[in-house]
């Protein structure tokens, strides 16, 4: 007899297209190709857009990003875009809107769902990502805009005594009932455990914390009946704390990910998608680089879904008005892109940064 905590079969779910969301999964990671985080929350980029100069408002963000997204090319290194819920709604500098544009050019609109990460109860320097309320039908309309992954950010922190469990438990549970919902609805979700760099920590601390939240996330996964190939795992590398006196190398930090990943995650998911959290934008294509150049086979695509290591260069040489400045930030964009996508099969060097 089915007890009630039998996991519930996905043949079970709702009207679950595994073909859709297996296909769609799939195209994100296609050789070469990778995502392109655009979906800082509009404090955040306002914070940016004010970091660099650029009196901050809904026009000014989406002229930056419309002038990203318009780039010429880019579609060969860029499979799918996330989005805030403001940029979904906007349109590009003719009035198309975003996820149309991006749709015509072969490229997934994604969606960022959660609603922020909020102070966990009980626990002092530590967050729970919330969202979950209505998120249902959030998943209905933005699959209508066009929308066809999402993305949802737990953030995990390293220091004196934390991460505690309640905070890891309560984080992989929020990521694995977001995952559900979203499939049924026929997005893929992009589940980012994220372990932050902040902190003092070495790298062989972030290798555990990473390999605790990752076995705790997949786990919750399972209980929940997500489809684990028709979804994509957003992680943080495994590397020192920025506040670590020891840094290792590039190289250590491509064997460590590399070990920690094989041994954490199920081989049955498509693939994975690293964020960069505050690398150097020549640090995060170097370490995807050689994690592809190694002479092993992964069982999963391993890409990335870069926001800042991507963008950096380019909001800086927007800050500016007029076409000049719009062009030089297509052309920032454009490299970095090129150099990530020659990091999705080994084949980037330093040299090409010049
Ligand atoms: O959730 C995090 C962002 O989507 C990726 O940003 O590459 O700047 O860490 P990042």
């Amino acid at each position: 007899m089915a007890s009630f905590l039998t996991p519930p079969s996905v043949e079970r779910g709702l009207g679950l297209d595994k073909e859709l969301l297996e296909r769609t999964a799939r195209e994100l990671v296609a050789p070469g190709r990778g995502v392109l985080a655009a979906d800082e929350s509009n404090g955040t980029m306002s914070n940016r857009l004010q970091a660099v100069g650029v009196e901050p408002s809904s026009e000014a963000r989406r002229a930056y990003r419309a002038n990203l997204f318009a780039t010429e090319g880019y579609e060969s290194a860029v499979s799918g875009v996330i989005l805030f819920d403001e940029t979904i709604r906007q349109s590009m500098d003719d009035g198309t809107l975003i996820p149309d544009a991006l749709s015509s050019r072969g490229i997934h609109p994604g969606i960022k769902v959660d609603t922020g990460a909020k102070d966990l109860a009980h626990h002092a320097d530590e967050k729970v990502t919330e969202g979950l309320d209505g998120l249902r039908e959030r998943c209905t309309e933005y699959f209508a805009l066009g929308a066809r992954f999402a993305k949802w950010r737990a953030v995990i922190r390293i220091g004196d005594g934390i991460p505690s469990e309640a905070c890891v438990s309560a984080n992989a549970h929020a990521l694995a009932r977001y995952a559900a919902i979203c499939q049924e609805q026929g997005l893929v979700p992009i589940i980012e455990p994220e372990v932050l760099m902040e902190g003092e920590h070495d790298a062989q601390r972030c290798f555990e914390v990473t390999s605790t939240t990752l076995d705790a996330t997949f786990a919750e996964c399972a209980a929940q009946g997500v489809h684990i190939p028709g979804s994509l795992l957003k992680p943080n590398m495994v590397i020192a704390g920025k506040g670590c006196e020891t840094q290792i190398s590039r190289e250590r930090v491509a064997q460590m990910t590399v070990d920690c990943l094989t041994q954490h995650v199920p081989h049955n998911l498509p693939g994975i998608v690293f964020l960069s959290g505050g690398q150097s934008d020549e640090d995060a294509t170097a370490h995807l680089n050689l994690m592809n150049k190694m002479d092993i086979e992964h069982p999963w695509q391993l890409s990335y879904s870069y926001g800042r290591a991507l963008q950096s260069e380019a909001l800086m040489k927007w800050a500016g008005s007029g076409d000049d400045f719009d062009a030089a930030s297509q052309r920032a964009f454009s490299h970095r892109a090129k150099m990530n996508r020659l990091a999705r099969s080994g084949d980037w060097s330093e040299e090409l940064e010049v």
